[in-house]
């Protein structure tokens, strides 16, 4: 049991607990009090090394919040976050600045996320630059030596995400959206990071191309053993790229599992209005589900519904949904559900089967 316990933690490269966020924000005329508006509420997740956790939920229900709190750049209000057995939220300036580097992010937009006055080649390699910097007292390597490393390796990052050795002279302008995200890749790569937090990467981007570039980070994960937080609001966009699937809604995980799981038997009824809206090849599923309409926009953030905070929305929804916040429970499907109506075996209140 201790030794399965110890391989538990070798294996688990993210941990993040009760994580919370909160802005201040302000309302109303001349005697306005400050509010505050809950970007996230008591979320928990892990996630081990080599595999995908995907956070999933519509615009607003603050998966970049949680992401940005876990790289500390923004501060959260509760919580814990440990990275490779490392306390990251106690860290120090220094400390910081050097763990940073084993955290990279690629963006939604490969664009703005690049600086367009940099040739390719000094983008990939920025990173690197930036960590010689930070672990200069340290290094007894010459910098001519370190140089040469840092074009060994650009080199070689240019032709694990496909790009050709002459596109290293050209600038972000010069590449199409699928290239300039092949770029942002190479550039996260760069310092070899324990986790990489992929925020929407393929929205911005032709349906043909996002492809293209899922199964890159999947090949990149197979080679290189890599960990990733891949935020999406599109479920159809994570069914082949994840293990595991925490969906968000206002702030906090209403579902929480492995991705079969969850794709074929969603409890939750957001979880399941989302995965009806996904297109689907498969006819056996496109039969045994049809499209669930949430009404309306997601409410107010700073004056969230008393109870259940999805129940303004919720096709299912009982008078008894608003009169306290259901807890994330473990069903004994496996998963765990934030849904009164939920039952112990993990049965659905949404009917899926036409
Ligand atoms: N710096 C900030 N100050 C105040 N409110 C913020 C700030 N950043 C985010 N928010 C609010 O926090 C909530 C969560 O936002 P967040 O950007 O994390 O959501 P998201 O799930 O990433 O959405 P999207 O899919 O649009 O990127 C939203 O209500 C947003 O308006
Ligand atoms: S608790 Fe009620 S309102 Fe909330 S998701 Fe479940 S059924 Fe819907
Ligand atoms: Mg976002």
């Amino acid at each position: 049991m201790e030794s399965r316990q110890t391989q538990d933690e070798h294996d688990t490269l993210l941990e993040v607990e009760n994580l919370t966020v909160r802005f201040p924000v302000k309302r109303g005329g001349l005697f306005r009090k400050k509010q505050w508006l809950h970007a996230v509420d008591d979320i928990s997740f892990t996630i081990k090394r080599g595999e995908t956790l995907a956070l999933v939920g519509e615009s607003g229900s603050g998966k970049t919040t949680a992401a940005l709190a876990v790289a500390r750049l923004v501060n959260a209000h509760a919580g814990h976050v440990h990275l490779n057995n490392q306390d990251f939220l106690a860290l120090d300036d220094e400390q910081l600045r050097t763990a940073r580097a084993g955290l990279q992010f690629i963006f939604q937009d490969p664009y703005s996320s690049l600086n367009p006055r940099l040739k390719a080649e000094a983008i990939v390699r920025e990173p690197l630059e930036s960590l010689k910097s930070s672990n200069r007292q340290n290094s007894g390597a010459s910098d001519a030596n370190t140089s040469q490393d840092h074009d060994r390796i650009v080199d070689e990052l240019f032709e694990a995400v496909g790009l050709r050795p002459e596109q290293k002279k050209l600038f972000p302008h010069q590449f199409s959206g699928g290239q300039r995200q092949r770029i942002g890749i190479a550039r996260a790569l760069a310092t070899e990071p324990a986790l990489i937090i992929c925020d929407e990467p393929v929205s911005a981007l032709d349906v043909a191309v996002q492809a293209q570039i899922l199964n890159l980070l999947r090949k990149l994960q197979t080679d290189r053993n890599l960990t990733y937080l891949f935020i999406s609001h599109d479920l159809g966009v994570v069914q082949h790229m994840c293990d595991t699937i925490a969906v968000m809604y206002m702030g906090k995980i209403v579902e929480y599992a492995d991705r079969l799981s969850l794709f074929n038997n969603p409890q939750h009824p957001y979880t399941a209005a989302l995965l009806s809206a996904v297109p689907s090849v498969d006819r056996n599923r496109r039969s045994k589900f049809k499209r669930i309409l949430i009404p309306g926009d997601m409410p107010d953030a700073i004056n969230p519904p008393p109870g259940c905070r999805f129940s303004s929305r919720c096709p299912a929804a009982q008078p008894a949904c608003e009169e306290s916040q259901p807890e994330l429970t473990a069903k004994k499907s496996g998963h765990l559900v934030a849904c009164h109506l939920v039952s112990e075996t993990g049965e659905s209140p949404i009917h899926f089967k036409r």
